[in-house]
């Protein structure tokens, strides 16, 4: 049987599959993710935008998403790991990749997967403000606002979720689920 933690890295995908809930369904996704291109579009007509994801977890949306957007646009990726388990963060924020491309006089739009404390997105925001970017955005999939430690601005929306465990359309469970087509939920009652 699954273990109800979801730090375990000991589960299935087919134990873990059980526990997991459908909380936005992908035609819902695909809905959001148009509307926000469509707003993005408006707003960076005549800029240049580079638009930089948050690996792994914005893989899939900034797929979708550059895919829908009505302006060209350049792609790169920033990577960061935060010290301590899933639950409890230590606040330090380690960059494991940094973008390739000059940011000096760029439009960036960050994209990220969840603002849930809110550090590691905070503190990348710090890190491309110090390149010194014309401007700088941020899009984020999902937004857990009753976990929040720092504060954040969300220029860009998906959805604002409830403080539970999710995963799918890129987002893990210990490395897994990330090809979930949908965002689900792992209940811990099971
Ligand atoms: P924070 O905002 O610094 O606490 O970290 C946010 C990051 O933690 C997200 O970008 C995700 O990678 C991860 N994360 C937060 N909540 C969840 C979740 O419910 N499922 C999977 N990963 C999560
Ligand atoms: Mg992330």
């Amino acid at each position: 049987m699954a273990q109800t933690d979801a730090t375990t890295t000991t589960v299935t995908v087919a134990e873990a599959e059980g526990q997991i809930h459908c909380l936005i369904p992908t035609s819902k996704i695909a809905a959001r993710v148009q509307e926000l291109a469509g707003e993005i579009s408006a707003d960076y007509t005549d800029k240049p935008l580079l638009v930089v994801g948050v690996l792994h977890g914005a893989y899939v949306f900034m797929a979708d998403l550059v895919r829908q957007l009505k302006i060209p646009v350049r792609v790169g990726f920033v990577m960061v790991s935060s010290y301590g388990d899933d639950t409890v963060t230590s606040g330090k924020v380690e960059l494991k990749l940094d973008v390739s491309q000059p940011v000096d006089g760029e439009h960036v739009l960050l994209v990220d997967d969840i603002v849930d404390t809110g550090i590691s997105v905070n503190w990348l925001i710090d890190h491309i403000k110090g390149k010194d970017p014309a401007s700088l955005r941020l899009c984020a999939l999902l937004d857990k606002p009753a976990r929040r430690r720092v504060p954040v601005e969300i220029d860009y929306l998906g959805f604002e979720i409830p403080d539970q465990f999710v995963v799918g359309y890129g987002i893990d469970w210990a490395g897994r689920l990330r090809d979930l087509p949908y965002i689900g939920y792992v209940s811990t009652d099971e």
